[in-house]
Protein backbone atom coordinates (compact mmCIF):
# COMPACT_ATOMS: atom_id res chain seq x y z
CA UNK A 1 0.00 0.00 0.00
CA UNK A 2 1.93 3.44 -1.09
CA UNK A 3 1.61 6.51 0.73
CA UNK A 4 2.08 9.21 -1.43
CA UNK A 5 6.04 9.87 -0.72
CA UNK A 6 6.70 6.07 -0.25
CA UNK A 7 5.94 3.13 -2.58
CA UNK A 8 5.88 0.16 -0.16
CA UNK A 9 4.40 -2.73 1.20
CA UNK A 10 3.57 -2.35 4.92
CA UNK A 11 6.23 -5.44 5.39
CA UNK A 12 8.82 -4.21 3.56
CA UNK A 13 10.42 -2.00 5.78
CA UNK A 14 12.20 -3.24 9.46
CA UNK A 15 11.01 -1.82 12.87
CA UNK A 16 14.20 0.41 13.05
CA UNK A 17 15.08 2.38 10.15
CA UNK A 18 18.12 4.78 9.49
CA UNK A 19 17.74 8.01 7.84
CA UNK A 20 20.85 9.87 6.74
CA UNK A 21 19.36 13.20 4.63
CA UNK A 22 20.91 12.35 1.66
CA UNK A 23 19.21 9.18 -0.26
CA UNK A 24 22.77 8.00 -1.89
CA UNK A 25 24.22 8.00 1.78
CA UNK A 26 21.17 5.73 2.75
CA UNK A 27 21.82 3.56 -0.71
CA UNK A 28 26.31 3.61 0.52
CA UNK A 29 25.34 2.70 3.90
CA UNK A 30 23.11 -0.33 3.05
CA UNK A 31 25.63 -1.74 0.84
CA UNK A 32 28.25 -1.51 3.90
CA UNK A 33 25.84 -2.58 6.64
CA UNK A 34 23.15 -4.81 5.28
CA UNK A 35 22.94 -8.36 4.33
CA UNK A 36 21.10 -8.43 0.85
CA UNK A 37 19.85 -5.17 1.07
CA UNK A 38 16.46 -4.33 -0.98
CA UNK A 39 15.63 -1.55 -2.62
CA UNK A 40 11.19 -1.00 -1.09
CA UNK A 41 11.12 2.92 -2.12
CA UNK A 42 12.61 5.19 -4.79
CA UNK A 43 9.49 7.81 -5.04
CA UNK A 44 11.05 11.24 -6.06
CA UNK A 45 14.55 9.85 -6.17
CA UNK A 46 14.45 9.04 -2.01
CA UNK A 47 16.15 5.51 -1.86
CA UNK A 48 15.13 2.89 1.10
CA UNK A 49 16.87 0.03 1.45
CA UNK A 50 15.70 -2.90 3.92
CA UNK A 51 18.47 -6.05 5.10
CA UNK A 52 19.78 -7.17 8.13
CA UNK A 53 22.03 -6.82 10.57
CA UNK A 54 23.76 -9.86 12.57
CA UNK A 55 20.76 -11.59 11.73
CA UNK A 56 18.02 -8.95 12.20
CA UNK A 57 16.23 -6.78 9.87
CA UNK A 58 17.36 -3.30 9.59
CA UNK A 59 15.95 -0.11 7.12
CA UNK A 60 17.45 3.04 6.02
CA UNK A 61 15.97 5.81 4.05
CA UNK A 62 16.67 9.14 3.47
CA UNK A 63 15.03 11.91 4.85
CA UNK A 64 15.95 14.99 2.32
CA UNK A 65 16.86 18.34 4.08
CA UNK A 66 14.68 20.30 6.56
CA UNK A 67 11.77 19.64 9.15
CA UNK A 68 8.78 19.47 6.82
CA UNK A 69 10.52 16.87 4.25
CA UNK A 70 11.97 14.57 7.71
CA UNK A 71 8.46 15.29 9.10
CA UNK A 72 6.90 13.92 5.56
CA UNK A 73 8.84 10.52 5.52
CA UNK A 74 8.42 9.99 9.87
CA UNK A 75 5.10 10.26 9.58
CA UNK A 76 4.30 7.94 6.82
CA UNK A 77 6.72 5.39 7.92
CA UNK A 78 5.24 5.91 11.63
CA UNK A 79 1.50 5.94 10.55
CA UNK A 80 1.65 3.15 7.48
CA UNK A 81 4.44 1.12 7.59
CA UNK A 82 4.56 -0.03 11.40
CA UNK A 83 7.98 1.31 11.93
CA UNK A 84 9.25 1.34 15.65
CA UNK A 85 12.12 3.74 15.54
CA UNK A 86 14.10 6.59 13.71
CA UNK A 87 17.65 7.13 14.29
CA UNK A 88 18.75 10.21 11.76
CA UNK A 89 22.28 10.17 11.16
CA UNK A 90 23.73 12.99 9.52
CA UNK A 91 26.20 16.27 10.00
CA UNK A 92 26.06 19.16 11.94
CA UNK A 93 27.96 22.73 12.59
CA UNK A 94 29.70 23.09 15.84
CA UNK A 95 28.49 25.63 18.04
CA UNK A 96 29.71 25.07 21.21
CA UNK A 97 33.41 25.21 22.52
CA UNK A 98 35.10 22.35 22.17
CA UNK A 99 33.00 20.35 20.06
CA UNK A 100 35.51 19.85 17.36
CA UNK A 101 35.35 18.77 13.38
CA UNK A 102 35.00 14.93 13.46
CA UNK A 103 33.46 14.61 16.81
CA UNK A 104 30.11 12.98 17.30
CA UNK A 105 27.20 14.49 18.71
CA UNK A 106 24.17 12.38 20.57
CA UNK A 107 21.22 14.90 20.16
CA UNK A 108 19.43 14.56 23.91
CA UNK A 109 17.08 17.14 22.84
CA UNK A 110 16.53 19.88 19.49
CA UNK A 111 15.68 23.42 20.12
CA UNK A 112 14.79 25.15 16.77
CA UNK A 113 13.90 28.29 14.88
CA UNK A 114 10.64 26.61 13.00
CA UNK A 115 7.24 27.50 13.40
CA UNK A 116 6.42 23.82 13.09
CA UNK A 117 5.72 22.43 16.53
CA UNK A 118 4.55 25.81 17.76
CA UNK A 119 1.33 24.56 16.14
CA UNK A 120 1.43 21.14 17.87
CA UNK A 121 -0.19 21.79 21.60
CA UNK A 122 -2.05 25.76 21.56
CA UNK A 123 -0.39 27.62 23.64
CA UNK A 124 3.00 25.45 24.03
CA UNK A 125 6.71 25.46 23.00
CA UNK A 126 6.76 21.88 22.54
CA UNK A 127 10.21 20.10 24.50
CA UNK A 128 11.87 17.98 21.47
CA UNK A 129 13.28 14.95 23.37
CA UNK A 130 15.27 11.97 22.04
CA UNK A 131 14.03 8.32 23.23
CA UNK A 132 15.89 7.85 26.36
CA UNK A 133 16.14 4.38 25.58
CA UNK A 134 18.02 4.65 22.35
CA UNK A 135 20.04 7.51 23.70
CA UNK A 136 21.59 5.35 26.46
CA UNK A 137 22.33 2.53 24.11
CA UNK A 138 24.15 5.38 21.64
CA UNK A 139 26.70 6.66 24.35
CA UNK A 140 26.92 3.25 25.45
CA UNK A 141 28.16 1.77 22.48
CA UNK A 142 30.94 4.43 22.68
CA UNK A 143 34.61 3.30 23.16
CA UNK A 144 37.35 4.87 24.45
CA UNK A 145 38.91 6.50 21.64
CA UNK A 146 35.71 7.92 20.65
CA UNK A 147 35.09 11.80 20.80
CA UNK A 148 31.97 12.13 21.76
CA UNK A 149 29.27 14.80 22.81
CA UNK A 150 25.96 14.95 24.15
CA UNK A 151 23.49 17.29 24.66
CA UNK A 152 20.83 19.59 22.87
CA UNK A 153 21.58 20.81 18.97
CA UNK A 154 19.61 23.84 16.99
CA UNK A 155 17.25 22.77 14.31
CA UNK A 156 16.76 25.97 11.98
CA UNK A 157 14.99 25.99 9.39
CA UNK A 158 17.71 28.48 7.06
CA UNK A 159 21.10 27.18 5.97
CA UNK A 160 22.23 30.11 4.93
CA UNK A 161 20.71 33.20 6.69
CA UNK A 162 21.49 33.60 10.48
CA UNK A 163 19.71 36.66 12.49
CA UNK A 164 22.71 38.45 14.06
CA UNK A 165 24.06 37.32 17.52
CA UNK A 166 22.14 33.67 17.68
CA UNK A 167 24.80 31.50 17.05
CA UNK A 168 26.44 33.31 19.79
CA UNK A 169 23.95 33.19 22.46
CA UNK A 170 23.23 29.29 21.57
CA UNK A 171 27.13 28.59 22.09
CA UNK A 172 26.89 30.92 25.47
CA UNK A 173 24.10 28.56 26.61
CA UNK A 174 26.08 25.12 25.68
CA UNK A 175 23.87 24.09 22.26
CA UNK A 176 26.55 21.68 20.56
CA UNK A 177 25.55 21.69 16.80
CA UNK A 178 23.35 23.18 14.55
CA UNK A 179 21.33 21.42 11.59
CA UNK A 180 18.19 20.98 9.87
CA UNK A 181 15.97 17.97 10.92
CA UNK A 182 15.96 16.75 15.02
CA UNK A 183 13.46 19.09 16.42
CA UNK A 184 10.85 18.08 13.77
CA UNK A 185 11.95 14.40 14.00
CA UNK A 186 11.29 14.13 17.60
CA UNK A 187 7.81 15.60 17.75
CA UNK A 188 6.93 13.30 15.05
CA UNK A 189 8.24 10.92 17.35
CA UNK A 190 6.27 11.68 20.14
CA UNK A 191 2.73 12.24 17.94
CA UNK A 192 2.70 8.72 17.28
CA UNK A 193 3.93 7.30 20.49
CA UNK A 194 7.76 5.90 18.82
CA UNK A 195 10.81 6.22 18.92
CA UNK A 196 13.83 8.48 18.11
CA UNK A 197 17.02 9.72 18.24
CA UNK A 198 19.80 11.69 15.98
CA UNK A 199 23.11 10.82 16.13
CA UNK A 200 25.20 13.45 13.87
CA UNK A 201 29.22 14.13 12.55
CA UNK A 202 30.75 17.33 13.56
CA UNK A 203 31.21 18.80 9.92
CA UNK A 204 32.37 22.21 10.02
CA UNK A 205 32.11 24.65 13.37
CA UNK A 206 30.47 27.83 12.93
CA UNK A 207 33.40 30.14 14.94
CA UNK A 208 36.68 28.06 13.85
CA UNK A 209 36.67 27.22 9.83
CA UNK A 210 40.76 26.17 10.35
CA UNK A 211 39.19 22.18 9.86
CA UNK A 212 36.18 22.19 8.14
CA UNK A 213 36.45 18.46 6.59
CA UNK A 214 36.57 17.56 2.64
CA UNK A 215 33.48 15.17 1.73
CA UNK A 216 36.58 12.40 1.36
CA UNK A 217 36.84 13.21 6.14
CA UNK A 218 33.67 13.48 6.29
CA UNK A 219 32.74 9.74 4.97
CA UNK A 220 35.59 8.37 7.06
CA UNK A 221 34.73 9.88 10.20
CA UNK A 222 30.79 9.63 10.03
CA UNK A 223 31.69 5.82 10.97
CA UNK A 224 31.87 6.11 14.68
CA UNK A 225 28.47 8.06 14.65
CA UNK A 226 27.07 5.54 12.25
CA UNK A 227 28.13 2.28 14.83
CA UNK A 228 26.38 4.30 17.61
CA UNK A 229 23.28 4.70 15.73
CA UNK A 230 23.22 1.09 14.65
CA UNK A 231 23.75 -0.37 18.19
CA UNK A 232 20.76 2.41 19.18
CA UNK A 233 18.79 0.89 16.14
CA UNK A 234 18.95 -2.60 17.23
CA UNK A 235 19.08 -2.26 21.01
N1 LIG B 1 24.88 20.63 8.73
C1 LIG B 1 26.21 20.62 8.74
N2 LIG B 1 26.70 21.85 8.94
C2 LIG B 1 25.63 22.67 9.07
C3 LIG B 1 25.47 24.04 9.28
N3 LIG B 1 26.54 24.82 9.41
N4 LIG B 1 24.23 24.54 9.32
C4 LIG B 1 23.17 23.74 9.18
N5 LIG B 1 23.25 22.44 8.97
C5 LIG B 1 24.46 21.90 8.93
Amino acid sequence: MATPHIDAEPGDFAPAVLMPGDPRRAQRIAEQLLDRPRLVTDVRGMLGFTGQVDGRPLSVMGSGMGQPSISIYATELFRVFGVERIIRVGTCGGIADGVEVGSTVVALGAHTDSAMNQQRIPGINFSAVASFGLARAAVEAAGPGDRVHVGTVVSRDHFYFTPAGQSEALAAYGVLGVEMETAALYAVAAEFHREALTVLTVSDHLFDHSSDMTAQERETTFQTSLRLAVAAALS
